[in-house]
């Protein structure tokens, strides 16, 4: 009897902090009270939140706090030259870091880093204009450990004006609320559209959290809460019970490309449901050769025999979805030789390369790393046109993989 009050005055005293917390943050959670927030789940699930919590998706979005900003800001890697009169400097003044512009030696504006989008490869950020966030026009890229032009940003002058959409928001995000706003004629004519998102700044749910993929759990939390003795998961959806299509939808909703017209709001999905009642794919993407190295890992794995012939292959094949890309190619290995047992390449390929060699970096020649289309990025004072590289997932035989 005892056991059980304490018990129930730590749970109302959990419920109680929390709620507290997020009152005092003035947070709302846009997604209403179906949901239990990822803090909630490490009580019981110390492991998985261990590596979630340092995973890229659980920071694929985050307030601009220094520790969450890559990049310099106070040697000589943090200015950018436009032309002899303009240049864009990062600099940090107490806690708050900026992109400052300065013409002919002045400072005319400067526009503060409020949200930082992505961690591995590249980082870009956005500035707060009323009520919509807009790119800032530099962003920093770890395969040059320096700044350079956003993606299709220009490199002859600054441009403040690329407003972040909401749909940035359903790929790097938990959820935001937004709303639908009509614009004046005249905005209206010079924007070609009718509608604007208004997104509420105090409805972000940062980064790829527990519950994004795994659906609402507060039914689930508060049922084990209050039965700590039952070991079977009890109101949560398990991807175990889940056919193939609805294992590889639950991560093509965000790695399949933005190509498909919209049916539904990504915010909406949970695991279990059909992606093809959230988008209709567009038809007129005939060339596969086209889809991009960057977001479209499903379509290119799609197109692979290995993929196609095997009936079990989805994204959970070689990734732990709680944790990053492993950056062990042997591990890989591993992976493909579990279906290619007895596998024999020709005495051409042997030659290229020991056959132990080879057996440790199956990726290194058919799945080569190769420039995406889709990103590419401007240094200071440089015309040339950098490539952003990533591994494509169309596994296949590249004969100019390896010299
Ligand atoms: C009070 C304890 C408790 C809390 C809090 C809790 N869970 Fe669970 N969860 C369990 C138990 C018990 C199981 C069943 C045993 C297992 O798989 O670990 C489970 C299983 C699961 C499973 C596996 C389902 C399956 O069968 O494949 C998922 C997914 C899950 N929980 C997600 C969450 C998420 C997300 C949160 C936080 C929002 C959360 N849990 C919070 C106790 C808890
Ligand atoms: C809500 C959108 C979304 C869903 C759902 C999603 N991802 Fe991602 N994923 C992202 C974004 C965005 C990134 C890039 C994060 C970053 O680096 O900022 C990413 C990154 C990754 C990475 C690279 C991480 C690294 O740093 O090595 C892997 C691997 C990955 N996702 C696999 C998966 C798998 C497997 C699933 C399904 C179980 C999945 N993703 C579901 C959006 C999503
Ligand atoms: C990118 C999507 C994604 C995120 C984020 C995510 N999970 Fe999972 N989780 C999965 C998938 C997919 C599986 C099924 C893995 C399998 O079947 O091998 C899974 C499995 C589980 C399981 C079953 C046991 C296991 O480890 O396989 C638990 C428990 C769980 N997740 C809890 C959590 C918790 C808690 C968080 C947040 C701290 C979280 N997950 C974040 C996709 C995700
Ligand atoms: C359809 C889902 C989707 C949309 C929409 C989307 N992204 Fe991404 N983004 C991803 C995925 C998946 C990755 C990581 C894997 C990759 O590069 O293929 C990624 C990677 C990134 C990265 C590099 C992250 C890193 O850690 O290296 C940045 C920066 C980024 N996105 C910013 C944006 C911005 C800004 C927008 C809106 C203009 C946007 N994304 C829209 C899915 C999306
Ligand atoms: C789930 C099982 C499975 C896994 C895992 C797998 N493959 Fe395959 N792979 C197959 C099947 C089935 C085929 C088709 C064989 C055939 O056509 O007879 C294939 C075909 C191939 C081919 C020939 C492709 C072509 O276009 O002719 C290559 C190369 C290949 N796999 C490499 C790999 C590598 C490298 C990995 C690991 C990164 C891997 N596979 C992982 C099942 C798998
Ligand atoms: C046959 C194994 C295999 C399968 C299946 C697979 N991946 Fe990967 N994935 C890899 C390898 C290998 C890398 C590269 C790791 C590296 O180079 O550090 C990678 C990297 C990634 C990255 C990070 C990109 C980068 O270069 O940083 C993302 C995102 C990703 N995978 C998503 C997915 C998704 C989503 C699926 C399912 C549609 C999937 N992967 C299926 C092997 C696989
Ligand atoms: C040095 C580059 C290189 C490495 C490393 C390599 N391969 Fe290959 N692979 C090739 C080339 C080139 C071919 C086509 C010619 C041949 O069959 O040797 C090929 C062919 C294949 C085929 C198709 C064979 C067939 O009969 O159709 C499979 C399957 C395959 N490789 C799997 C693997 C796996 C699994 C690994 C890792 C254990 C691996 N490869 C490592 C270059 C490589």
């Amino acid at each position: 009897m005892k056991k059980a009050v304490f018990l129930l005055t730590n749970i109302l005293l959990t419920i109680f902090f929390v709620s507290c917390k997020n009152k005092s943050e003035e947070y709302i959670d846009p997604r209403g009270t179906d949901f239990a927030g990822s803090e909630s789940c490490v009580q019981c699930h110390k492991t998985q939140s261990d590596m979630v919590f340092q995973s890229s998706h659980f920071k694929a979005t985050a307030p601009a706090l220094s520790e969450n900003v890559s990049g310099d800001f106070d040697s000589k890697n943090h200015t950018f030259i436009y032309d002899q009169n303009t240049k864009l400097v990062m600099e940090k003044h107490g806690d708050s870091l900026y992109q400052v512009l300065y013409k002919n030696g002045k400072e005319t504006a400067k526009y503060k880093f409020e949200i930082v989008f992505g961690t591995k490869h590249a980082q870009t950020s956005v500035y707060w204009r009323e009520n919509n966030t807009y790119e800032l026009p530099l962003s920093f890229y770890h395969s040059i450990n320096n700044w350079a032009t956003s993606p299709g940003f220009p490199a002859d002058k600054p441009y403040f004006d690329r407003m972040v959409v909401k749909d940035c928001y359903a790929c790097h995000s938990s959820n935001v609320s937004s709303k639908m706003v009509e614009q004046s004629s005249s905005e209206k004519n010079f924007m070609s559209m009718d509608v604007e998102d208004i997104i509420n700044k105090k409805t972000i749910v940062y980064g790829i959290d527990c519950e994004r993929c795994h659906g609402p759990a507060k039914k689930h939390v508060e049922f084990h809460l209050k039965n700590p003795t039952v070991k079977i998961a009890n109101s949560i959806t398990s991807y175990k019970t889940l056919d193939r299509q609805q294992k590889l939808d639950a991560c093509a909703l965000c790695h399949s490309g933005n190509d498909g017209m919209k049916l539904r709001s990504r915010f909406e999905f949970k695991p279990g449901d059909n992606l093809t009642e959230f988008f209709r794919e567009n038809r007129n993407i005939t060339d596969s050769a086209k889809f991009d190295v960057h977001g479209n890992q499903f379509r290119l794995m799609a197109q692979s025999k290995c993929f196609m012939k095997s009936d079990k292959m989805d994204c959970i094949t070689c990734h732990n979805p709680h944790e990053n890309a492993s950056k062990n190619m042997a591990s890989y290995s591993k992976i493909c030789m579990s279906c290619h047992q007895g596998l024999k390449h020709n005495e051409t390929t042997l030659k290229t390369m020991p056959e132990k060699l080879l057996a440790d970096n199956c990726v290194e020649c058919h799945m080569p790393k190769k420039a995406s289309n889709a990103i590419s990025f401007q240094l200071s004072n440089s015309k040339q046109l950098s490539n952003y590289i990533l591994r494509t997932h169309r596994i296949g035989i590249y004969p100019n993989a390896k010299k």
